[in-house]
């Protein structure tokens, strides 16, 4: 009976638990959370709430319990070194050591490192100390992209023509970036669609899951501001509609070769996941970033339709073994959709801004998986805690019964709440294919 750590208490930590759960070790979970999540908390022999600062009681917990290895599922106790605590106290981890999880932390270190390695896909950019030789570059390139070179949940980059409209607001951007942070990362802007591929690695063999669409925008028809991910949709042939075969093989075969990049760079070997955001372009796939976790929604699209033994897969993370086993997810379409407070995203003098602390009631979701977000459950109930609340998930041969799966779950959720109705419609997958088409034309 392995135990089992997993530290995080989002919706991807619930769908991790349920996967580490289902195993047939019949593994025992124990969760270090920084707020309590009820998903979680039922699924575990023990649990904690604490702050992912602390290090020392994240320890003692996962030692005094026995713990075999543990899960890292989000990105702040990675860049807080709590993979190198662990394995300090000879605890091995599914998650990158803090140096390593540079990879999503630090953009200038990945698109350095893909630039130095000869990998495909980086579009044209430059990292800038000091605003001296900024407006030169930011004339170069015909749209830019900014990004502060450090950990902004995923708050800090801005697009032109989204964010802001001309150079000059983008050289001012960039001047207060540089007054906060160490350095800019300016790049050329990508048009196209994007996917997320979600790699499972031990630093030798990288294995890819079923890629998916996140959708960003707060609102329908991707308006509104952007969020942590509104939903996500994978399809049952692995690949999403708008792709083409060779795309996924192309984001997996640069993964691949940053994997190798990583070791011969830093002598060691990166044992988690690589979650490529890539961008298909007109002339092909590009790396829009790497995160060092599985996304959230993402992780709830593929961790159901994992058919082999997440025990094992974790064990072959950490052991250097992946090259041995047949990692297998069943052929299925999902449709994830985040249920949100009505003001989540919003401004806080919002009308609506009571809502991010409101009670919700969920009901019979039927046959949709349900994961908890960022929900308390305090006596009288369930309450809502500002941010995303609960993610409910659609499985079926298609993606059009996989939505009304979702849809229908969400009408269980009582509360002021909102979601993405259109998220995994016909409609809004057709305009991504129209749009890929009209990229691909040029
Ligand atoms: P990142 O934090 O790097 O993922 O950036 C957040 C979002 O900004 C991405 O999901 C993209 O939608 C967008 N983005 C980032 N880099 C680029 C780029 N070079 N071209 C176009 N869009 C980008
Ligand atoms: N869904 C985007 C992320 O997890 O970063």
């Amino acid at each position: 009976m392995p135990g089992v750590l997993l530290v995080g208490n989002g919706a991807r930590e619930h769908a991790i638990a349920e996967a580490i759960m289902r195993s047939g070790q019949d593994p025992k979970l124990f969760a270090y959370m920084k707020t309590n999540n009820p998903g979680i908390a039922a699924l575990s022999s023990k649990s904690l709430v604490g702050p992912y600062e602390d290090l020392p009681t994240l320890m003692a917990f996962a030692k005094a319990n026995g713990c075999e290895f543990a899960v890292v599922g989000p990105e702040d106790p990675l860049n807080l070194g709590a993979v190198d605590a662990l394995l300090a106290a000879g605890i091995p981890a599914v998650g990158p050591k803090k140096s390593l999880s540079r990879l999503e932390t630090s953009k200038s270190f990945t698109r350095d490192l893909v630039r130095k390695y000869n990998i495909p896909g980086n579009p044209r950019y430059e990292t800038f100390t000091r605003p001296d030789g900024i407006e030169a570059f930011l004339r170069e390139l015909p749209a830019v992209v900014v990004k502060p070179d450090g950990l902004t949940g995923g708050k800090g980059v801005k697009v032109q023509g989204d964010h802001f409209q001309t150079k000059e607001e983008a050289f001012d951007y960039c001047r207060e970036v540089l007054r906060e942070h160490p350095a800019v990362v300016i790049e050329e802007k990508l048009e196209g669609e994007e996917f997320s591929l979600q790699c499972i690695t031990d630093g030798r063999t990288v294995v890819a899951t079923p890629p998916v669409q996140d959708h960003k925008r707060r609102f329908v028809d991707d308006r509104g501001p952007n969020t942590g991910g509104m939903g996500s949709y994978s399809d049952a042939d692995h690949s999403l509609p708008f792709m083409r075969p060779e795309d996924v093989q192309a984001g997996l075969a640069i993964t691949q070769k940053v994997a190798e990049a990583i070791y011969r760079e830093t002598g060691e070997y990166y044992k988690g996941i690589m979650y490529g955001g890539f961008m298909i372009t007109r002339d092909g796939v590009r790396l829009v970033e790497y995160n060092a976790r599985f996304g959230d929604p993402e992780a709830m699209n593929i961790l159901p339709l994992l058919r082999t033994d997440f025990v094992e897969v974790c064990r072959a993370v950490v052991h250097g073994t992946l090259d041995r086993l047949a990692v297998e997810f069943e052929k299925k379409a999902t449709v994830c959709k985040y249920i949100v407070p009505k003001a989540y995203g919003l401004p806080k003098d919002h009308p609506d801004a009571k809502s991010t602390s409101a009670k919700i009631e969920v009901g019979d979701v039927g046959s949709a998986r349900l994961y908890y977000a960022s929900v308390d459950k305090k006596a009288d109930g369930l309450y809502m805690t500002a941010s995303r609340a609960i993610g409910v998930v659609g499985i079926a041969d298609s993606l059009d019964e996989a939505e009304k799966i979702a849809e229908s779950a969400i009408t269980a959720v009582k509360g002021p709440v909102d979601h993405r109705p259109d998220i995994g419609t016909r409609a809004l997958i057709q305009r991504r294919i129209d749009h890929m088409q009209r990229v691909r034309r040029g």
